[in-house]
């Protein structure tokens, strides 16, 4: 069996033995928890990219990793690979792309760590080997900051792409039963995410015997992190964090790379640009806290179940958010109502606890509400004055496609249900679909929903009781097939989003605003700003999905969230979500493109 041994790279055992010393007295006195710096896919290259893939521009991203990692107390920083995209025939521009990387890179002043990418193998291995200062691709390091724990770098290329060698698998092995002997705690980095959980697209090819050596170590090894899937991820499997970092050459005109704080019970990752922050609890049963939101990724709830509450809406009562939406299940059946209506609950709009089925479908044929039944876009107020709970929702009758075009009313106790369905009907006597509620300042509520076959909105009060229309309304946009309608209101004025009507196909976000609840109602255009990567699709498709709700963010001013669903009508539980602020401009708004971002952006 082999043994390797740390050698820190770019700097000699000597100089590393003395920054150790110099710096563990200032750490223990200050009390700092240890920390590292960490990049994913550099993927440079002195030559075009792509609208995504900004090969250049990833030089002047890693500035400015560098730059801001140079200002943080780092006990080291890591590169996950792929700090190169590379020229398959040409060895030696690969070679010097690797060194203008390495001139910035080296620009960091805490030690500096590297994990061998696919990309970068294009340089040569022995070319790697020489500029990153390593003997072997897979070694392992303590730091002295880090007292208590121990970094494991790996080589997810030594036996053929994506597959580690029996050899290295002995060895890391052979590591983790050291540590596991010693109680440390082990992070491990290669450059390949180990499960798709945590990288949808792109993991190592074949996990199995690496899962099997942590499986066999447990509970030494409390992280894996890895770069390859540039959208990035999170997932927990027994005891292990798995984070894929987003990779730097997919975020022009931003940045992504990550603080990682090992705490004596948590990891804290604070995430810089397009990564996002976690808060990733040790060997307990507790649920990592998400910190930012991540557009149109898996939504994690308590049980780290992706969220199923499609086309949904959000009611603010008393400290909690309850958020109700379409369950739905697998394949096309999923878009019709197998299940009922999902409520989750949260605090802090980034972690949901699941609160189960607030409204069930029927098992009765003769009810409105069967199984099978089209129930879509729920959306919940509190009423005052009676003290319960009022769902309205679009009601398709069972077999009728969309003809029924109906709106269902039901009620309950507590927030979270169960709700009794009350009646559906059509309001007003025309047709309605797509709809939203809103209550206003005055305790007065009103129904948006899509009528007229879906050509004009109509706009109506409630009763006072909120369980049926209250008889005035107003037609709005007419012919203008608005779909979609979400509703807010800032300083006396209402501001609206919708959609076009193209079914389950994403089609341009329109806005509008008005004095009046009433009208007159202006359309202001559309207000997306942006591209989101994992698609490719800009403010023409909105981003991938339709509008749902804008949320007013509870203690802070003029926070609001305008709330979209990415549809997947072949797999409808595989719907995503993608929230972003709302920023409101001289007459209108904007609600620009963010991978990821968190509350902070209100203060
Ligand atoms: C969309 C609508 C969705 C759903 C879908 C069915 O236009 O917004 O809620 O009804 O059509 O195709």
């Amino acid at each position: 069996m082999r043994r390797r041994f740390f050698r820190p790279p770019l700097i000699t055992a000597g100089m590393f033995f003395l920054l150790g010393c110099c710096m563990w007295p200032w750490q223990v006195l200050l009390g700092r928890e240890p920390a590292f710096g960490v990049i994913a896919d550099i993927q440079y290259g002195d030559k075009q990219g792509s609208v995504s893939r900004d090969y250049r521009g990833s030089l002047s991203r890693l500035e400015q990793c560098v730059e801001v990692l140079n200002k943080q107390p780092l006990d080291f920083v890591i590169q996950l690979g792929d700090t190169i995209d590379g020229y398959a025939t040409n060895a030696v521009a690969s070679a010097a792309d690797l060194d203008s990387v390495l001139s910035v890179f080296n620009r960091l002043t805490a030690p500096k760590y590297h994990v061998v990418g696919n990309h970068c193998q294009t340089a040569g291995k022995e070319n790697l080997r020489q500029r990153l200062g390593l003997q072997s691709f897979y070694y392992t390091f303590t730091v002295p900051a880090s007292e208590g724990w121990r970094f494991v770098v790996l080589d997810g290329n030594d036996a053929e792409y994506g597959v580690m060698s029996d050899g290295q698998l002995d060895w890391l092995r052979t590591t983790l039963a050291q540590a596991r002997q010693t109680g440390e705690k082990v992070v491990c980095f290669c450059h390949f995410p180990l499960i798709k959980a945590a990288a949808e697209n792109n993991h190592m090819s074949k996990p199995e015997p690496v899962l099997a050596v942590l499986d066999a170590a447990a509970p030494c090894v409390v992280a894996w992190l890895a770069g390859h899937d540039h959208a990035g991820g999170y997932a927990y499997r027994k005891g292990v964090h798995h984070i894929t970092l987003q990779g730097l050459v997919e975020a022009p005109g931003s940045t992504s790379f990550a603080r990682i704080g090992l705490g004596a019970d948590r990891i804290q990752e604070t995430g810089f640009g397009n990564e996002p922050s976690r808060e990733l609890p040790l060997c307990t049963n507790e649920i990592p806290r998400r910190l930012s939101f991540e557009n149109g990724r898996l939504w994690p709830d308590n049980r780290g179940v992706h969220i199923n509450a499609h086309g949904g809406g959000i009611l603010w009562r008393e400290g909690v958010y309850y958020w109700y939406g379409e369950h739905k299940i697998g394949g096309k059946a999923g878009n019709e109502a197998q299940v009922g209506v999902h409520v989750y609950s949260s605090r802090d709009l980034t972690n949901w606890k699941d609160e189960g089925i607030a409204l069930a479908v029927s098992d009765d044929p003769a009810s409105d509400i069967t199984k099978a039944c089209v129930l879509e876009r729920p959306k919940v107020l509190f009423n005052a004055k009676t003290g319960k709970y009022v769902m309205w929702f679009h009601l398709e009758l069972k077999g009728q496609g969309y003809s029924a075009a109906r709106s269902g009313v039901a009620v309950a106790d507590q927030p979270t249900g169960p709700f009794t369905f009350v009646s559906s009907f059509r309001p007003d006597s025309s047709m309605a679909r797509d709809q939203t509620l809103f209550v206003d300042d005055d305790g007065k509520a009103y129904h948006l929903y899509a009528s007229e076959d879906n050509k004009t909105l109509h706009i109506a009060q409630l009763s006072d009781d909120y369980l049926t229309p209250g008889g005035k309304f107003i037609r709005v946009f007419e012919d203008r097939l608005m779909e979609a309608p979400a509703i807010c209101k800032r300083d006396g004025k209402y501001y609206f989003i919708g959609s076009g009507c193209t079914g389950w196909a994403p089609n341009a976000a329109r806005a509008a605003v008005a004095s009046s609840i009433w009208g007159p109602w202006k359309e202001l255009g559309n207000p997306c700003v942006g591209v989101n990567p994992a698609n490719g699709i800009g403010p023409d498709k909105t981003f991938g999905g339709q509008s749902t709700c804008i949320l007013p963010v509870q203690g802070k001013r003029d926070a609001f969230i305008a709330l979209f669903d990415i549809w997947n009508p072949d797999n409808a539980i595989d719907g995503r979500y993608v929230w972003l602020p709302v920023r409101f401009t001289g007459e209108g708004f904007t609600v620009t493109w963010a991978n990821t971002w968190d509350l902070s952006v209100f203060d």
